[in-house]
């Protein structure tokens, strides 16, 4: 059993440890409850968090819970003990229970240590190839979670192919008001610049320019005629486009077609979380980029600001020409995707809310 006063301290540093997660535009769309007489933490997706039209479904959300949910395995592992991950049907999505599996723990304290260092860099890379030992570890370090598999993908010529459908794959989720809308409400113009906020995202950790803030919050405003006639799509994409070419490859995590469950979404937040996480201890920089999941994720599920309009069929398009470059997908389908390279550090990096506004504690 484990020992009564390391109980509490052990339950919250793992939920301290699980707050270091990364989730769409930071809104930490999670709430832990500690059991501390059974020693479990039921992990829940809270869903006032992120009402975006990016996280329809709460897929995103479910996906950052994953990603938390790795950062507590790995820690308990870290520390010595043993736990046990349990997938819920009840408003849980999982729960994580601990069982004493050493008398002090072993930690050395490796796994906090990426964890908590682990960022999301949007900096443009240098376009340096990683080398081929290295790809082999990052394979060996991601294999199969139960049907979620992680592919590298690397090479300039596959890089440039897929730097240009994502580059228009991000023109084209700005290209609808409701969603700019949502981005530019996480971005924290009213923080200094390089805060650590508590949520959303700092300025300073978008890496863009003068000129391309006061695009952001001017045109994001606008009406979708104005922001078109802008040209603001297409310089969006170009950037994007420049972000991909600028890195050594990117990391692909697939799920099944089907069952699209949040629990596929928890496995789906794990396996991008471990793949982070071990390029992240490798020195490489990483920054998810979702646009042409979300796009076919909103066109899946028939989002009402898509349905019949010429958006809906260059979408359409553009993820048929997205899934002929990646053969990897078989007949699943791409649940996250992430470039990855050498670079600085990010000028910026943002902070978390407090443990106490996303916990609960009981004992039963
Ligand atoms: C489901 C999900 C989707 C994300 N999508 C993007 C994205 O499209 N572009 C991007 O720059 N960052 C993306 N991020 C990164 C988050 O913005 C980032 O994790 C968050 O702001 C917290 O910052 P940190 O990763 O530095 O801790 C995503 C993260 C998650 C978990």
């Amino acid at each position: 059993m484990m020992p009564n006063a390391t109980k509490e301290t052990v339950l919250e540093q793992l939920v301290a440890t699980a707050i270091r997660a990364p989730s769409g535009d930071n809104t930490q769309p999670w709430h832990f409850v500690l059991d501390r007489g059974r020693n479990r933490i039921a992990v829940y997706v809270d869903e006032a968090k992120d009402r975006s039209p990016m996280n329809a479904g709460q897929h995103m959300a479910a996906i950052a819970c994953g990603a938390a949910v790795e950062n507590m395995l790995r820690m308990a592992g870290d520390r010595g003990w043993e736990a046990r991950l349990e997938a819920r049907s009840d408003a849980a999505l999982a729960v994580i229970s601990l069982e004493h599996a050493g008398e002090d723990g072993d930690a050395n304290g490796k796994a906090e240590e990426t964890i908590a260092s682990r960022v999301t860099n949007r900096r443009l890379y240098d376009g340096r190839p990683t080398s081929p030992e290295l790809l082999a570890r990052l394979k060996s370090e991601t294999p199969v979670l139960e049907n979620v598999s992680t592919h590298w993908i690397d090479g300039p010529e596959r890089l440039l192919q897929l730097a240009s459908v994502m580059g228009r794959a991000d023109g084209l989720i700005y290209s609808e008001k409701p969603r700019r809308r949502a981005i530019l409400s996480h971005i924290r113009f009213d923080a200094a610049c390089d805060a650590e906020v508590e949520d959303g995202l700092s300025v300073s950790s978008l890496e863009a320019s003068a000129a391309e803030l006061i695009a952001i919050r001017t045109m994001f405003r606008g009406p979708n005629w104005l922001f078109k006639l802008s040209g603001a799509p297409h310089l969006l994409g170009l950037r994007a486009c420049k972000l991909v070419k600028s890195a050594s490859g990117l990391c692909m995590v697939v799920a099944p077609e089907a069952p699209r469950t949040p629990y596929m979404d928890l496995l789906v937040g794990r396996a991008m979380q471990r793949a982070w996480l071990s390029l992240h201890a490798s020195g490489l920089a990483v920054q998810p980029m979702m646009s042409l999941v979300v796009l076919e994720s909103l066109l899946n599920q028939g989002d009402p600001e898509l349905m019949g309009s010429h958006e809906d069929e260059i979408s359409r398009a553009l993820c048929t020409e997205f899934r002929a470059l990646i053969p990897e997908v078989g007949n699943g389908r791409p649940a996250f995707l992430m470039r990855f390279g050498f670079a600085p550090p990010p000028s910026g990096r943002t902070g978390r809310r407090l443990l106490s506004a996303v916990t609960t504690v009981v004992s039963s």
